[in-house]
């Protein structure tokens, strides 16, 4: 297999057949040994995080596709730790879309003088640019529009698709009493030209609550896939 790209959390391979594969390590973004969900530097290793990522991406993805919704899902080895999936071409350089149900992270870093702690936001959807370098930038529709990222059209289909992903996944964990935050998804281009959701839905790009504390991406795993 061809590495393709080194990610902070994925190593992405590309297989004889097209096909991708996703490494998942036991790296997870943060600061200083602290989990958060929307930093771009690796903060903490965990032992059991790349398995646990892998374990709860798979449960997410196959429910998804019960659902007819599209993704790059193809199956998954939990002793390789890998996910194989359909490639994908990304918006631009790579668009983050984030689905808020409670005020937290960069929404409240950014507009904390309207905005109060946990305040619930009602599935608020915005995109952000993955740009590591300029702290990954929120961008309006008309900007994507604008700089040719992506069409009115696809733009409304990422976020139709979006609060119906973020929706499922909510319901799903509200089942184990833990109350979605926010969640961060990417999608992609197939190569049929349809628009599927990549990358993952695991502890890492989310925040989950629990009696009003955090849940850690770890603990998250166990919790909702317990019997
Ligand atoms: N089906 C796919 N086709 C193409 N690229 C994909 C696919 N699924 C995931 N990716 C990409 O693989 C990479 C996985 O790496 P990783 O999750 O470590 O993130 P990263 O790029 O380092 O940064 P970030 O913290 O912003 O997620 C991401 O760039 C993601 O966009
Ligand atoms: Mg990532």
């Amino acid at each position: 297999m061809k590495l393709k790209y080194k990610g902070k959390t994925k190593d992405v391979y590309e297989r004889e057949d097209g096909n991708y594969v996703l490494q998942f390590k036991d790296d997870v973004t943060g600061e200083d040994g602290v989990f958060d969900p929307g930093a771009n530097t690796v903060g903490l290793s965990m032992e059991g995080a790349g398995k646990a990522g892998l374990r709860l991406t798979t449960f997410f993805f196959e429910k998804l596709q019960e659902k007819n919704i599209p993704t790059h899902y193809i199956d998954a080895n939990m002793d390789k730790q890998t996910m194989t999936v359909k490639p994908a071409s990304v918006f631009g350089e790579g668009l983050e879309v984030i689905c808020r149900y409670r005020a937290v992270g960069s929404f409240l870093r950014r507009y904390g003088k309207y905005a109060e702690e946990g305040q619930p936001l009602d599935g608020f959807i915005e995109m952000t640019l993955k740009d590591d370098e300029r702290g990954d930038p929120p961008i309006s529709k008309e900007a994507l529009v604008m700089l040719r990222i992506l069409t009115e059209k696809e733009y409304d289909t990422l976020k139709q698709l979006t609060k119906q992903i973020s929706d499922i996944v909510k319901e799903e964990l509200l089942k184990k009493n833990i109350e979605l935050y926010d969640i961060k998804l990417e999608f992609g281009r197939s190569s049929d030209g349809d628009i599927i959701l990549i990358d993952e839905i695991s502890g890492g790009n989310m925040r989950a609550y629990k009696n009003g504390e955090p849940v850690q991406p770890l603990e998250l795993e166990r919790l909702v896939l317990e019997a």
